[in-house]
């Protein structure tokens, strides 16, 4: 059988120079190959004219099928060739030039430096480069054999950011409508970024003479990967429609991006393939740094980008790092755009913590608080003086000002909230407005039963009965209704950290510096609509460990103007707000979007083509998600890494976001409104807008979210309903299924018996499942990430981590005087330090800004859609389109 490596080569033979590392072919194909070799096959447009037919031809011969045999192979070439020199008889008069002009948004160099200097408009240059392309008819010929024709460009021209690049083709008019183009790149050392191939032209009977491909991809030098860079037009196809003369590349080009599973991945390739998480460990330099592996059935998790680096010394188990400025690999299309590269968030955010983490080490004590409020206060008035290095100003300009002396200054804005009221953060009003309004909208829920009971094991746990009594319920509602009728008219909510918590609490202050509890935090309904904060309980669970043998404690606090009480109070709701900090960074934000996305995003570039209908409807939600999460295991989810020194849960962070997915996560309710309902904030009501009846009128997450889920489906299903008239069309689709498959038994394989994953196999489960996707990855998203540094850059309205106790948690005798005496400097010493506040102040200020390349719902027609008169009207008139 011939090696599958012929297939890729067979289009390229004619170019006489097949890359070195292709396999060799055997004694009779190697002959067969030569006497084609032995034409002259250049074809681009200056030697077109003197070159036979039988070059063109000889080029485009490919096998249909897996040959056996060398005798086979000469008759598949034997048939070209006749065809070929019958082709030479045909009047030159039957063909017809088409222009091409490829247009690349800018060429990479491999020191990959930005290339800046040149993006004034009115450059003209002329630039070298080579790129040989090949155009595929939609129709095989006669024979069964695919329709090529072929060109090369020899120079382009520099238009500003850009540069053209043209060839011409000599096309057959009979040539049929072109469905794909193949490039090879075969500049020396440049990747390029390929915006457009545009034909002009075209032959008549092709319902247009022009013809774009849309491209934005990359595509390295044939040096740095053999791959056949394939690019399909405009137009979708579900795999039972793909017309012949595209059946073979669609299946090739998976085949490329499938990869074999082996080697590490370089920064050109284009292979998605999965792996575990063991690439945040580093314990080659430090035993501490050792981490279990996430992934499989002792810590279930999703999948990552697999990228092949080789073990640890230590850890077998634990793949190495690689340098410190070294990126994590990443599909090249999945790295950021490479314009204006310096501007790049991601690239932003590395140079940042790269530059400004020895800063703040060298001029911080690590456990240094504030010493008072104001101090606080100046880091957005007054700013900070820091050692120059003259690059922060750059990275981070809103952060770091400049100074006339060489020196920086770091000074943050002011946070919106603290400009519109400078001590709303310190109010219950304020405290639960953001439980509905604020970065984790997420966690608030409907109390449906009562008392209050934990579900974890007593004998390591303690009593499973909530403190927060019937009578303190009672009493703090004012006794307008007992706690059953509150509970029975669906007015009492909570915010409920306990179970999920408590287990994590000893370990955690193991670790020292950072204090942890389980916690609920109970809210009133008030007849006004807005939630009133009545109850906080914490929960410190017993321990029969030698270096922390202790009692369970418990705690519950309510609100007090009596002074000590308020101040206990207070101190009450930062814990609160501490878990809820952890719990959105590390479950709402990075688990539920950026983590459970990646699976989807790997299989859907496996499995599903770039020309099917489905890969095009979900890749604008996909953009950069590989990249940040890349960019993530290597600076803030690792260990030591920016969310374990800054937030509570220490080096316990990433197996607790692996309990939360094995205990909590399930596709099928991160749909909002399965969401809305399962927290019991709304219930099914088919005359409520929306179909929902929410339990808070007043919930703005819930209320914008809606509407914007309504648009996402609604467009969603227009465009299900347009490819799959009809459900076996979806079951039949092999490629839909496969991706899917892959989803759940791969991606998401540690959770695949669970018989809650949707079977695709009706347009309303695939339209909800498709629904869901995009959703968790725009609107959901957007919820928990862009609001960070409004609410969060003030860190006292959002501490990341409790560095203290309780005051009344068995204080010493002095603990508590010095609690009673200076209330305020105990909070400052529990709050986050200047360098843990520092750190996550800037890191939250990049995350929260907007790229300059961002796009919005419904701001932008993708190019197949617009190419598809049917999805294109739907598109326009869908609010989420
Ligand atoms: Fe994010």
């Amino acid at each position: 059988m011939l090696s599958p490596h012929l297939l890729h080569i067979m289009p390229l033979i004619g170019h006489g120079k097949p890359p070195n590392s292709f396999p060799s072919i055997t004694k009779t194909q190697n002959r067969v190959t030569k006497s084609v070799l032995n034409q002259d096959f250049s074809t681009n447009q200056s030697a077109a004219a003197s070159a036979p037919p039988i070059a063109s031809m000889a080029k485009v011969i490919h096998l249909p099928a897996i040959t056996t045999n060398g005798a086979e192979v000469i008759e598949v070439v034997e048939r070209a060739v006749a065809r070929a020199v019958e082709g030479a008889a045909v009047d030159k008069s039957t063909k017809v030039p088409v222009k091409c002009v490829i247009t690349v948004k800018r060429i990479i160099r491999s020191d990959n430096e930005s290339n800046a200097d040149h993006e004034d408009p009115n450059n003209h240059e002329m630039v070298a480069g080579r790129l040989h392309l090949t155009l595929y008819s939609t129709e095989l010929d006669c024979s069964g054999m695919e329709k090529t024709v072929e060109a090369s460009t020899e120079r382009g021209t520099r238009r500003g950011e850009a540069v053209e690049f043209e060839c011409s083709f000599n096309m057959p008019k009979t040539f049929g409508q072109v469905g794909a183009v193949t490039m090879q790149n075969q500049q020396e050392d440049e990747t390029l970024l390929v915006s457009t191939i545009a034909l002009d032209g075209l032959p008549s009977p092709t319902t247009t003479t022009s013809l774009t491909f849309n491209c934005n991809s990359h595509i390295s030098p044939m040096s740095q990967n053999h791959d056949l860079r394939i690019f399909f037009s405009n137009k979708s196809y579900l795999p039972a429609q793909t017309p012949d003369g595209l059946k073979r590349l669609r299946n090739l080009d998976l085949e490329n991006l499938r990869g074999d599973g082996t080697g590490e991945r370089k920064e050109s390739d284009r292979i998605y393939d999965y792996d575990v998480y063991n690439d945040l460990a580093d314990p080659d330099s430090n035993p501490d740094l050792a981490r279990p592996v996430l992934g499989g059935s002792k810590h279930p998790y999703p999948r990552r980008c697999r990228t092949g680096r080789g073990p640890t010394k230590a850890d077998k188990n634990t793949e190495k790092k690689s340098g410190a400025l070294a990126k994590y690999y990443v599909p090249r299309d999945e790295q950021f755009s490479a314009t204006k590269s310096r501007e790049f968030r991601l690239n932003v955010l590395d140079q940042a913590v790269h530059a400004l983490i020895p800063i703040f080490v060298s001029i911080t004590n690590p456990k240094m608080g504030f010493p008072f409020f104001t101090a606080i206060d100046s880091l957005f008035n007054e700013g900070l003086i820091i050692p120059s290095n003259g690059l922060l100003n750059k990275y981070l300009p809103r952060v770091v000002k400049a100074t006339s002396f060489g020196k920086e200054k770091l000074r943050y804005e002011t946070p919106e909230l603290i400009t519109r009221d400078r001590f709303s953060w310190l109010t219950d009003k304020e405290f639960a407005r953001q439980t509905l309004a604020g970065l984790n909208p997420y966690t608030i829920q409907l109390v449906k039963e009562w008392p209050l009971t934990s579900k974890l094991d007593p004998k390591l746990y303690g009593p499973p009965e909530s403190a927060i009594t019937k009578e303190l319920v009672e009493k703090e509602i004012g006794g307008v209704m007992t706690v059953e009728e509150v509970v029975e008219k669906k007015r009492l909510f909570m915010l409920d950290y306990h179970d999920l918590l408590l287990p994590q609490v000893i370990g955690v202050r193991n670790l020292g510096d950072t204090y942890l509890y389980g916690s609920r935090t109970l809210f009133f309904l008030r007849d006004n609509g807005t939630l009133q904060p009545i109850a906080i309980e914490l929960t410190r669970p017993p321990s029969y460990d030698e270096k922390l043998a202790i009692e369970p404690w418990q705690g519950v606090y309510t609100p007090s103007t009596e002074p000590t009480k308020e101040w206990l109070w207070r101190f009450a709701k930062l814990n609160v707000i501490v878990h809820d900090s952890a719990y959105h960074q590390l479950i709402a934000h990075w688990l539920r979007t950026h983590c459970v996305a990646e699976p989807f995003i790997i299989a859907a570039n496996r499995q599903l083509s770039a020309m099917h209908p489905i890969y095009r409807l979900l890749h604008p939600y996909f953009g950069y998600t590989m990249e940040i999460n890349a960019y993530a295991r290597k600076q803030l989810v690792n260990a030591g890494g920016i969310i374990e020194s800054c937030f509570s849960a220490g080096k316990y962070a990433m197996v607790f976001s692996s309990i939360v997915y094995d205990q909590v996560w399930r596709f099928d309710m991160e749909a909002l409104p399965a969401d809305l309902i399962r927290r019991g904030l709304a219930e099914e009501d088919p005359n409520a807008e929306h179909g929902l009846k929410l339990a808070i009128q007043d919930y703005p997450f819930a209320n914008d979210g809606l509407i914007l889920w309504d648009a996402i489906k609604e467009w969603v299903s227009d465009y299900v309903d347009h490819y799959y008239p009809k459900a076996f069309t979806i079951e039949e689709d092999k490629e839909l299924q496969a991706w899917w498959n892959e989803v759940r038994t791969v991606g998401h394989g540690d959770k695949k018996d669970e018989k809650w994953w949707p079977v695709l196999n009706t347009q309303e489960n695939l339209i909800q499942t498709l629904s869901t996707i995009i959703w968790v990855n725009s609107g959901h998203h957007a919820a928990v990430n862009f609001g960070q540094y409004d609410y969060a850059g003030y860190f006292p309205n959002r501490p990341s981590i409790a560095r203290t106790k309780m005051p009344d948690e068995d204080p010493t005798d002095d603990e508590y005087t010095e609690f009673l005496t200076k209330p305020e400097s105990a909070m400052l010493q529990c709050l986050p330090s200047q360098r843990q506040a520092s750190i996550v102040m800037t890191i939250l200020d990049v995350l929260s800004t907007h790229s300059a390349d961002e796009e919005y719902i419904a701001d932008k027609m993708e190019a197949s859609w617009e190419d598809s008169p049917v999805i294109k009207g739907r598109s326009s008139g869908s609010k989420g389109g």
